[in-house]
């Protein structure tokens, strides 16, 4: 049995009312349900939000302690929290794959969102494609989960 975690920052929990027109008009209720349906047989998924950048990190040292595969989307936290880069750098050291997602295209948007302090630490990125951002992460990082 694999549980991902699918960890999401700072108002996140506002999708489908914030800024529809960037990211959509689905919940993040939908995105469990989603995920919860493209999950292969054995595989959880604990999908996860916070407002909080304690709680988040707090969750990826869980992931290092359970030996859990991540899928991070850390909203503003991206762009500034180099605490948040520490965790993730402390769960990808591990051996643990954490892919950072976005559902917006960072890159297309104001240039604050440009930077990533997370990226360079992380497993790999994926950006701009909406729920699927979510669903290829989670092809992506059950195909690089450690041996048990
Ligand atoms: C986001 C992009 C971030 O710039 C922004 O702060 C978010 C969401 C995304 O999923 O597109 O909150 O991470």
């Amino acid at each position: 049995m694999t549980t991902v975690l699918v960890l999401n920052g700072p108002n996140l929990g506002r999708l489908g009312t914030r800024q529809p027109d960037v990211y959509g008009t689905e919940t993040l209720e939908d995105l469990r349900r989603e995920l919860d349906g493209s999950a292969p047989d054995g595989v959880t998924v604990d999908l996860r939000q916070t407002d909080d950048e304690g709680t988040l990190i707090g969750w990826l040292h869980e992931a290092v302690d359970s030996r859990m595969p991540v899928i991070l989307n850390p909203a503003a936290f991206t762009h500034y929290s180099y605490a948040l880069r520490d965790a993730v750098a402390i769960v990808t050291e591990a051996g643990l794959p954490l892919v950072e997602v976005h559902l917006s295209n960072p890159h297309s948007r104001e240039q604050f969102r440009h930077t990533s302090v997370i990226t360079g630490v992380a497993t790999g990125v994926i950006a701009g494609l909406g729920f699927d951002s979510y669903r290829l992460a989670l092809t992506a990082v059950l195909s690089r989960v450690p041996a048990a």
